[in-house]
């Protein structure tokens, strides 16, 4: 594997890679979600880069950049013992310049959810990620369902924009017991795990409701929250979309997503479930 710390030993590196491109995007700290990502990508092309970049631009102001966990040494072995062909390490200087050019979410999907939480976040992941595109110019990008909002703004930008990549939405990848997985489920205490398990629960049960023929979204919205209100400190949202992220009021099979975001303790999950 090789690790490419600046544009121009990344650009050679990749100059000698032959066929079909798998690319994932990360900002490190790679867990089993990341690696079923990349695990994909390897089964699917003939070569896989993975990018480890915390992306200033996505924090917002008072979000501790700094505080971002950055086990780099770790992350290096995973991609390593994964059989990536190259790891992508750029700094920030390399990435960005001053006065640049900016992308803009689109002012209502890019705003709602979780953009109504950390306005202008989605402006950063999307300006992120064409740049990463451009510098990697992958065959198929791999992206998780788990960050459904960024995948669909992802999806949106590469239509809009004419870029030549097949974006592949991969399933959420879970813990045994069903909760999803995410770098910060580190910040749970043993009992506030457990509460966290009500996420999945609920939403296991959005679906039970619709399989026994229930369309509602206001009456599965209730008692999504009446599984989750007992267990978590506060609920951001319980909402109920289509796949362009437009609340409805009818279940629509195979256009549904049931999205959550709560906060246990001081730790802020999102889990979502795709109908
Ligand atoms: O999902 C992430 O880890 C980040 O938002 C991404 C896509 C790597 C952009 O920084």
């Amino acid at each position: 594997m090789i690790v490419a710390r600046d544009y121009k030993s990344f650009i050679e590196a990749r100059s000698k890679l032959n066929g079909s491109v798998g690319f994932v995007p990360t900002m490190g700290a790679l867990h089993e979600g990341h690696l079923s990502l990349i695990k994909k990508s390897i089964s699917q092309n003939s070569a896989t880069v993975v990018s480890v970049f915390v992306n200033p631009t996505q924090f917002l102001a008072g979000e501790d950049l700094n505080k971002y966990p950055r086990p780099e040494s770790a992350d290096i072995k995973i991609c390593e013992l994964a059989k990536v062909d190259i790891l992508y390490m750029p700094t920030i200087e390399q990435m960005y310049n001053s006065d640049e050019l900016k992308i803009s979410a689109p002012k209502i999907r890019g705003y709602i959810l979780e953009g109504a939480n950390r306005p202008g976040h989605f402006d950063g992941v999307l300006q992120v990620v064409m740049k990463l595109l451009n510098i990697v110019k992958p065959t198929n990008a791999y992206f998780g369902k788990k960050d459904a909002q960024q995948l669909i703004l992802i999806e949106q930008m590469v239509k809009d924009y004419f870029i030549d990549t097949n974006i592949v939405a991969c399933d959420i990848v879970r813990e045994p017991d069903g909760l999803a997985m995410s770098s910060r489920n580190i910040y749970l205490s043993p009992n506030q795990r457990i509460r966290a398990l009500s996420i999945s629960k609920a939403l296991k049960r959005g679906v039970k409701m619709v399989q026994s023929g229930i369309y509602d979204t206001n009456q599965i919205k209730d008692t999504i929250r009446d599984v989750i209100e007992p267990e978590v400190d506060t609920i951001e949202y319980i909402a109920i979309t289509d796949r362009r992220l437009k609340e409805i009021n009818s279940i629509k099979l195979d256009d549904t997503i049931i999205l959550i975001a709560v906060k246990i303790g001081s730790t802020r999950l999102i889990d979502n479930i795709w109908i």
